[in-house]
């Protein structure tokens, strides 16, 4: 990397598999510049900064494994290893808290269960990841005859003692295991879980999901949530920039540009994760995915990806992109009628992959757990790709591209993410990788 190519500075993220994150995808954050031809590739991370309290670092589950790992012969004890370690990161106190205090999170689940008390009284539930028990207990309040509250991690020992401590033990069953592996002996009514990782996908909880959908849930069931979307939107953080980068120029009056190139390489390499509001984005997001969860498949999560077109709303300095998800808690899936009513409000409110989009109304009432920047801040915060130098745009210069976030092969729960963008004539690409 010379000095002058593109590059930023930003916390990254620690990954509980340490430096290097297994090794496969080290030196993973490149951006090239065609005009230059050249390619530069970035050293792995140095330890840093910025901590993800949410989760990170999983293991690999056997119906996540791609056709194309199997076909690397990813070895099998790996997988066991990554996933103990994810497990175990779910044990501690301080994740449960943090994810409890998102008032924002926690709010949005209650409420949501509360509106479908109709469709879970007396009915049977599973949750999906139940940590302490807490969204399990919502459902027991409403009425639901039997929750199935499943966890792998050693949380699932305090979330007994909740449980009983609550005097819900005769209807809720904590079960210490994968939902993979855990036996129900019946069908379900309901599937509740709160999966959604950083960038939506980060842990690729959903596929837990699925799977349980798939063993458990009835035909008309519902899935809470019931859909997610996931956006990306070019965005200016001046701020941001000058902090880790400019901040090289004068150091004390010493001249420290030398330092330009490395900073650039290290603060902007991977993902960052950080609240920025709506004065920061440049245009209405597109989506990148759009996910029915009473339909969507593991395979299609295995690769998701959106072509884009974007017109900057105003003159600024582009600094990165941003992403950001919703989940919505849909009505439930009836028959065929009321499923493909659901599918045209989707395409109504959600557009398509990559088209420029509109906050959706909420027409239907349902609700909906949003972290775009314009929205109170959670802790999933926003996923911000930085890119290495920034890029004057006018109003209205169009920035285009694509967007493609892969399970990486070393471990599912990981994220290749290849970014393609171009403004006037000039064209980039930025490989990166979130682990
Ligand atoms: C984001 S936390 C949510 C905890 C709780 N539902 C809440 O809302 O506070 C996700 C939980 O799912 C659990 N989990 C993830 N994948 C799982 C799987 N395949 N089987 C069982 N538990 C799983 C994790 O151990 C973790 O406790």
């Amino acid at each position: 990397m010379r000095e002058g190519d593109d590059c930023y500075a930003g916390p990254r993220m620690e990954s509980l598999f340490g430096e290097g994150g297994g090794g496969m995808d080290s030196s993973s954050s490149i951006e090239r510049d065609r005009e230059r031809k050249s390619r530069d590739k970035l050293k792995p991370r140095s330890s840093s900064k910025k901590q993800r309290t949410r989760f990170v670092a999983h293991g690999l589950q056997p119906p996540m494994v791609s056709a194309a790992a199997a076909a690397e012969g990813v070895v099998a004890t790996s997988f066991k290893e990554h996933d103990a370690a994810y497990f175990h990161s779910y044990s501690h106190v301080g994740i449960h808290e943090e994810m409890i205090k998102d008032r924002i999170r926690t709010e949005a689940y209650r409420d949501a269960i509360f509106s479908h008390a109709d469709s879970i009284r007396d009915k049977v539930v599973v949750d999906v990841g139940c940590g302490t028990g807490i969204l399990s207990i919502f459902c027991a309040y409403v009425g639901a005859r039997k929750v199935y509250a499943v966890d792998a991690s050693d949380i699932a020992v305090q979330a007994k003692e909740v449980v009983k401590a609550n005097g819900l033990s005769d209807i809720i069953t904590v079960m210490h295991g994968r939902v993979e592996e855990v036996q129900i002996d019946e069908e379900v009514d309901v599937i509740v879980s709160e999966w959604m990782g950083y960038m939506l996908l980060y842990e690729s909880m959903l596929a837990s999901v699925i799977c349980a959908r798939d063993r458990w849930l009835k035909r008309g069931g519902i899935m809470l949530p019931s859909h997610a979307t996931l956006y990306m939107a070019p965005i200016t953080n001046p701020d941001r920039y000058s902090e880790s980068i400019d901040f090289w120029r004068s150091v004390y009056g010493i001249d420290m540009s030398a330092m330009l190139p490395l900073a650039k390489q290290c603060s902007f390499e991977e993902p960052c994760i950080e609240s920025i509001t709506a004065e920061n984005v440049l245009s209405w997001p597109i989506v990148v995915k759009h996910i029915d969860c009473s339909r969507v498949t593991i395979r299609e999560l295995e690769t998701v990806s959106a072509d884009f077109m974007i017109s900057s709303m105003m003159m600024a300095s582009l600094h990165g992109f941003a992403l950001w998800f919703d989940v919505a808690f849909g009505t439930p899936i009836i028959d065929a009628q009321s499923e493909s009513s659901m599918e045209s409000t989707i395409v109504k409110d959600f557009g398509c992959n990559g088209i420029n989009h509109r906050r959706h109304g909420n027409s239907s009432n349902q609700i909906i757990l949003s972290t775009a920047p314009e929205e109170p801040p959670t802790h999933w915060a926003q996923t911000i790709l930085y890119i290495y130098e920034p890029i004057e745009v006018t109003q209205d210069q169009i920035i285009s591209g694509s967007i493609s976030l892969s399970q990486s092969r070393e471990n599912p729960r990981f994220l290749n993410i290849h970014l393609e963008y171009a403004s006037g004539d000039r064209y980039f690409v930025k490989e990166s990788v979130m682990r």
